[in-house]
């Protein structure tokens, strides 16, 4: 596990930024340094998604323009470096949730399988697939590095009162 890889050091909890911080719509650079610096801003992302609780973080989500993110969907523990969909097909609902639109979830439909490309910690190619819940994360996190909310995603009559509702305070009204 990743998160044992410094001993001697406290990981580091982030604060999430949340809806509207304009972080998280603004873009991110390519990570081109792998080194040290960057696992340990891998295992943090990690401990801060854990602590959350979350199943994925991308580094937008700690202001970090950065395109990183790092997930666990029970499997263990992956990071994705510079990241990209490649493929996707198929559909699926899901009532999706992002730990920086604290408290709401919508059931929505995104392609059900996704292919993302991308590097890992040391700088070598890499590729994550699946259906279902693994495709719906590699969906949401690829798009937090474009500076795209699953709020960009809703159908735009949901998209509607999900701004509203946002707007006005008002806890998830789900989707009835
Ligand atoms: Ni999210």
């Amino acid at each position: 596990c990743i998160r044992d890889r410094y001993p001697d050091r406290p990981m580091a909890i982030y604060p999430i930024r949340v809806f509207p911080d304009p972080v998280l719509r603004a873009g991110t650079s390519p990570v081109t340094d792998f080194g040290s610096e960057l696992r340990r801003l891998a295992d943090d992302m990690l401990e801060t998604m854990y602590a959350a609780p979350g199943v994925g973080l991308a580094a937008p989500q700690i202001g970090i323009s950065k395109q990183i993110f790092v997930a666990d969907i029970g499997d263990g523990p992956f990071a994705m470096v510079n990241p990209e969909i490649v493929e996707t097909s198929g559909k699926w609902k899901f009532e999706e949730g992002c730990l920086s639109v604290p408290g709401y979830w919508w059931e929505f439909s995104r392609p059900a399988f996704a292919r993302a490309r991308g590097l890992d910690l040391d700088g070598e190619p890499v590729e994550y697939a699946g259906d279902e819940l693994m495709g719906r994360l590699l969906q949401h996190e690829t798009d937090h590095l474009i500076g795209t909310l699953l709020l960009e995603r809703l159908p735009r009559r949901l998209r509607k009162d999900a701004l509203r509702d946002l707007r006005n305070g008002v806890p998830s009204s789900g989707n009835e």
